[in-house]
């Protein structure tokens, strides 16, 4: 199959992060094609995506489990690059459902494998997490640091990359690139497009947002005893903006490098830890709201401080984030207020 260079298909690309990486890709001249079952995202964002571009979106509904149709994708629409975001991701649900997490994101990643060789397409993006490096030693967190699972949401980004690797090593024509997510929040500047979880928010933004906007009483913080500057936790937020513009710079290193070229794995975070009260805080500041909120009792399975060190992306991508936790708030608050029940 020769492929067309502008073509690539976003697995999962009516999601959060996938449907901002439609956008940024579109924005970068590529032709981004989206394979989605909306077993966890919202067909409505489709008609806001061709808002935001100005051209009808290409999305065929389907499991990613599929391997036949998606192999006849893949070959329908000449692609040169697969960005795999289609997966579970709720920590929580992962651990009360295991078998669900490990059919649909390791199970579903042999299958989009497999169709990717036989269609042989060999260039992919995938969606990691800085879940896999558990509870780090230390803090900034290099692409070097040790990995382990605490849960098996985790467990899953770590198997899929270990598959990648081992897929690497028996066909050096796979080229992959590993990015590591931390904290992904904020939306779209149109407001058009956001985070929208459904039932109760396991994330902090989207929580803090949902009170700012009214839908909930009071955001529980989840300990104020930690090793931590004021003593709630510690993460690396990212814009999603920044993030996507993170799979462009992905996408375009894996296909300027041609057939062989080198992967990577990298980091993706602004190298700067917030804390649970700074969010509150500028989030008020953005929004003008009031975010009432109680102390509770620390969150199983959560870890003090989790930041990256972002310079290898810098190096090897030429990427870095550039908006800072007010735009990721005031960014928020935008999609929240101009959606107050999300996409329904
Ligand atoms: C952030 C901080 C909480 C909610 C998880 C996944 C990770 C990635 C991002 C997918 C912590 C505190 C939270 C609340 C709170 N997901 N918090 N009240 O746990 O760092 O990472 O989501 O890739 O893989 O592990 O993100 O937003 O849940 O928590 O106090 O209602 O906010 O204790 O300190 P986390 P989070």
């Amino acid at each position: 199959m020769t492929s067309n260079p502008n073509s690539i298909l976003l697995t999962g690309g009516a999601g959060y992060i996938g449907s901002h990486t439609y956008v940024a890709l579109v924005e970068a001249g590529y032709n981004p094609v989206i394979l989605d079952d909306f077993s966890n995202s919202h067909p409505a964002v489709l008609a806001r995506l061709e808002r935001i571009t100005g051209r009808p979106v290409v999305c065929e509904r389907r499991d990613v489990a599929d391997t036949a149709f998606v192999q006849a994708m893949l070959q329908r629409h000449a692609v040169a690059a697969v960005v795999h975001f289609a997966g579970f991701k709720s920590v929580g649900e992962s651990v009360a459902q295991p078998l669900k997490y490990y059919r649909n994101n390791v199970g579903g990643m042999v299958s989009l494998l497999q169709a990717m060789d036989a269609a042989n397409c060999r260039t992919l993006v995938f969606s990691s997490s800085a879940t896999v490096y558990g509870d780090p030693a230390s803090v900034p967190i290099t692409e070097d640091f040790p990995t382990s699972h605490t849960n098996p949401y985790g467990h899953t980004k770590l198997v899929c990359e270990d598959m990648l690797a081992a897929l690497r090593t028996a066909n050096p024509a796979w080229q992959v690139g590993v990015l590591r997510y931390f904290n992904p929040v904020g939306a779209h500047p149109s407001g058009l497009i956001g985070e929208d979880p459904s039932g109760i928010p396991n994330n902090l933004m989207p929580y803090v947002a949902q009170v700012a906007v009214g839908r909930r009483p009071c955001l529980n913080v989840y300990g104020n005893d930690y090793a931590t500057p004021d003593g709630t936790g510690v993460r690396d937020y990212i814009h999603v903006q920044d993030l996507a513009q993170g799979h462009v710079a992905a996408s375009q290193a894996l296909l300027d490098d041609g057939e062989g070229g080198d992967s990577f794995t990298v980091n993706l975070g602004t190298g700067k830890g917030h804390s649970v009260l700074d969010v509150v805080r500028a989030f008020e500041q953005a929004s003008g709201r009031p975010v009432p909120y109680q102390i509770m009792p620390r969150r199983q399975g959560d870890v003090a401080q989790c930041y990256a060190d972002p310079a290898l992306a810098q190096r090897l991508l030429g990427w870095r984030a550039t908006h800072s936790l007010a735009d990721m708030c005031a960014d928020a608050w935008r999609w929240q207020s101009q959606n107050p029940e999300g996409y329904e």
